[in-house]
Order: C-alpha cells, then sequence, then structure tokens
C-alpha cells in the first residue's frame, strides 16, 4: 500500500528466521508493473482479497453492534386450531398499519404452515430456500421475503412439507438474529407441539402469547402447558395468557377458565367467525377495512399492550366510536 499511494508504510514485519529481503523502491516498483501486466494483476488480486476480508469483518461487525434492536413475538397453542395463525396475521397486519413499524412475519409451522396463502401472496420463497442459501446479512435475508400491501413482509413456511427437516434451531436463531437488525418486530406462527425448534423460538422471544380458546380441552391442555413453561423458568412478565373466541356459542365463560387455571387473561379476542373467516377464505386482515368492530378493538388492545407502541390517528378514532357505542346504543361484543 505504501509503494502504491507513497504514503508511510502502515505495518511493519519481524521475522521469526533469518531472511533474505528484496528490497524495492517507488520508482523501480512502479517500472516494474508497467512492464510486467502478470505481477500487477498477481497485486491486484492479493488487494480485492484484502478488501473482501475486511468488508466481511466489517459486515459481522456492525450485524453484531444492531443485533436485539427488534422484539420477537412467538405466537403457541397446547392446542390446535386455537387462532394462532389468524391472530399472528392479524397482530402483524395491525403493528404494520396502525403502528408504522417495520414487522415481519416467519411462519414455523414448517409442514403445514399456510400465511402466505392466507394474507394472499403469490411467495417465490419459503424460509427452505432461504436456509439452503446460508444468509448471512439483511441483504441475503430480503431476498427470500414476501411483501404483503400494508407494508409488512412474511417469511413463508416451506412449499413441500419433507423441507420441515431442513430447518434447525440454528438456522431459525441466525435468521431471527439477521431480521431482528432491520424489522422493529418479528412475529412467529408455531405449530401445537413442544419441539426443539419451538422451545428455541420461545426461549429467544421476547414476548411469548399463549393462545387458547374457551373450551374444556384447551383448558386442560393449557393447564399442562402452563406447567411446562413454568419448567423453562422465563420471566412472568414474558409470558402472555390470550383468550381466543371470547363468547363464542356455548363458551367456557373467562372468569371460569381464570378460577381453574389460576391466572388471569392478560388479552381476549371476542368471537367473530365472519372477520377470522374472511382471512381464511378471502385473504383479509382485519386491517385491511376501518370500519369498527369489537375484534378489530381487541386487536389494537392486544398490540398496544404488547408493544407499548403509539396507535394512529384512524385507529384511535375507531376505538372511540366503540366505547361510545358501547355506552350509548347496546354493541354486543363479538355481533358488530
Ligand atoms: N376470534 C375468532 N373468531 C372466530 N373464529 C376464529 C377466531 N380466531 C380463529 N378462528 C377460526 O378458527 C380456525 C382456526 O384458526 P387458525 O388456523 O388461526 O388456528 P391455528 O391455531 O393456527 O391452527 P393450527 O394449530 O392448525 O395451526 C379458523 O377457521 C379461523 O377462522
Ligand atoms: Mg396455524
Amino acid at each position: 500500500m505504501a509503494l502504491i499511494e507513497g504514503t508511510p508504510r502502515n505495518a511493519t514485519i519481524k521475522t521469526k528466521t533469518e531472511c533474505t529481503v528484496l528490497e524495492i523502491d517507488k520508482i523501480n516498483f512502479d517500472m516494474l508493473l508497467r512492464l510486467n501486466s502478470f505481477i500487477a494483476l498477481r497485486i491486484m488480486t492479493a488487494l480485492t482479497q484484502r478488501i473482501r476480508k475486511t468488508t466481511t469483518l466489517m459486515k459481522a461487525i456492525v450485524l453484531e453492534a444492531e443485533v436485539k434492536a427488534g422484539k420477537l413475538i412467538t405466537l403457541f397453542s397446547p392446542k390446535g386450531g386455537a387462532g394462532k395463525s389468524v391472530t399472528a396475521a392479524n397482530m402483524t397486519a395491525g403493528i404494520a398499519k396502525l403502528t408504522g413499524k417495520k414487522a415481519l412475519l416467519i411462519d414455523l409451522d414448517l409442514q403445514f404452515g399456510d400465511l402466505a396463502f392466507m394474507l394472499g401472496l403469490k411467495a417465490k420463497h419459503s424460509i427452505a430456500d432461504l436456509v439452503e442459501s446460508e444468509p448471512e446479512t439483511a441483504d441475503d435475508l430480503r431476498k427470500f421475503l414476501s411483501v404483503h400491501p400494508h407494508g409488512f413482509s412474511v417469511l413463508p413456511s416451506p412449499f413441500k412439507p419433507e423441507q420441515s427437516e431442513m430447518i434447525t434451531s440454528k438456522h431459525l436463531r441466525k435468521i431471527v438474529q439477521i431480521a431482528k437488525t432491520i424489522f422493529d418486530y418479528i412475529i412467529i406462527d408455531t405449530h401445537s407441539l413442544f419441539q426443539d425448534l419451538t422451545i428455541n423460538s420461545l426461549d429467544i422471544s421476547d414476548h411469548i402469547c399463549l393462545i387458547m380458546a374457551p373450551e374444556m380441552n384447551h383448558i386442560k391442555s393449557m393447564h399442562m402447558c402452563m406447567k411446562v413453561v413454568e419448567t423453562l423458568k422465563y420471566p412472568s412478565e414474558k409470558i402472555r395468557l390470550v383468550l381466543n373466541r371470547e363468547e363464542c356459542m356455548y363458551a367456557i365463560p373467562r372468569t371460569e377458565i381464570e378460577a381453574t387455571l389460576k391466572r388471569k387473561f392478560d388479552f381476549c379476542l371476542h368471537d367473530d367467525w365472519k372477520h377470522a373467516l374472511g382471512m381464511v377464505n378471502e385473504q383479509k386482515t382485519i386491517f385491511d377495512t376501518t370500519v369498527e368492530s369489537t375484534y378489530r378493538n381487541d386487536f389494537i388492545h392486544l398490540i398496544t399492550g404488547l408493544t407499548g407502541e403509539k396507535i394512529t390517528e384512524e385507529a384511535e378514532k375507531s376505538l372511540l366510536g366503540t366505547l361510545k357505542g358501547w355506552f350509548g346504543k347496546s354493541d354486543k361484543p363479538g355481533k358488530s
């Protein structure tokens, strides 16, 4: 470098053994490069290799420094069909639309996850393609994401069930580590099994939403699930208990469930088959519309409670409207 730029040397060298050293000054060095393109090429190669090495090192340092910027929220239920996927998708859409924060939804239901389909996205890549590419940087990750019209990103589950084997806990941790550098919130939808990958997702989460429906078998499974979670020794504020489909037909009342589980619910989402099915059948999130409903306001409450983020004016208006409705003419929860 000193020879090329004519600047002072930036390093000294001590030899370990006796050496014979060839000394060359700048005038001769320049002459050599002009006359012998082979030597010039070899020197250029050495220099580009050094630049590449330094760039990789810099990227790693920057990545390390930026880790832990984003918050990770995992949705888990011990019983299938509790509403994890619909809730995860609506929650992510709400975070993006109401708070303007950057959100990523990861479908970790690796065999039969269908979040990309539920959100009407024509995904070209899945999490299986991403791990195959061995991502290191945010740009590596971005190439595999599908972007929803609301502005949030989705990392779909593998297109073939057999590809689920490809994704390990190490991959998940790497993906989250990279994602945290570019997203404010990462939401993970899981399947209903305590497996290595799911437990890793719970371990690295900032918040865990345990979701259940107001049914007897859900209460039994949640009771067992909470015992397992206790053994994992997570801080209590990390666990949020969520009741989905509150007040659905033949539902066990919330207070009865709380008494049985000896724990209060942190959040409740009312039964709203029209809007919940709207996503499954018509690929619409609850935030595709600004029309107020109890279910929509439940989500606003969930999002603000969980993230502590401020909501936009539009959402506030909707919330105030419903409150007025409750105290004015009757607006039965779940029927709006
Ligand atoms: N609040 C709700 N009101 C009415 N129906 C709901 C509500 N939440 C979810 N559902 C319905 O429950 C069904 C299951 O929802 P979802 O697929 O989100 O559950 P899941 O926990 O992800 O299931 P799985 O364990 O199979 O992944 C869907 O048909 C959905 O429309
Ligand atoms: Mg699901």
